[in-house]
C-alpha cells in the first residue's frame, strides 16, 4: 500500500466484538473484521472457495472457519491453514483511531 492510499472509515471499534467477527460494507466492497486479543484484523469477506461469507462463520484465536465448508485462513495474512481452501484471502491495513477502525483498500 502506498502512503497516499486513503484510509476508509470502516466501522465504530466498539462495534467488532471481542474473539468474533462482522461483515461490513466498505467502498461498496464487502469486508470481514475481526477481533483477536483486542487487536482488529480486515479481510475479503467472501470466502476464497465458494459463495460463502466468512462472518456467518466461527472464530477461534486467528482463524476463521467458513461457514459452507469448514475450510480455515488466517486473519492475520490470509494464509489458508485447513482443506479446502487453497488460496489465500486478501487482507487490508487496519489503523484505530479516534474509536474507529480505518481501512486501506487500495494499493
Ligand atoms: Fe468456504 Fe467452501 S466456500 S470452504
Amino acid at each position: 500500500m502506498s502512503n497516499t492510499t486513503p484510509w476508509l472509515d470502516a466501522a465504530d471499534a466498539s462495534d467488532v466484538p471481542d474473539d468474533d467477527v462482522i461483515g461490513v460494507e466498505v467502498a461498496g466492497r464487502d469486508i470481514a473484521l475481526y477481533k483477536v486479543d483486542g487487536s482488529v484484523f480486515a479481510t475479503d469477506n467472501l470466502c476464497t472457495h465458494g459463495h460463502a461469507r466468512l462472518c456467518d462463520g466461527f472464530l477461534e484465536g486467528h482463524e476463521i472457519e467458513c461457514p459452507l465448508h469448514q475450510g480455515k485462513f488466517d486473519v492475520r495474512d490470509g494464509s489458508p491453514t485447513c482443506a479446502p481452501v487453497t488460496e489465500a484471502l486478501r487482507c487490508y491495513p487496519v489503523r484505530i483511531e479516534a474509536g474507529r477502525v480505518f481501512l486501506q483498500l487500495e494499493g
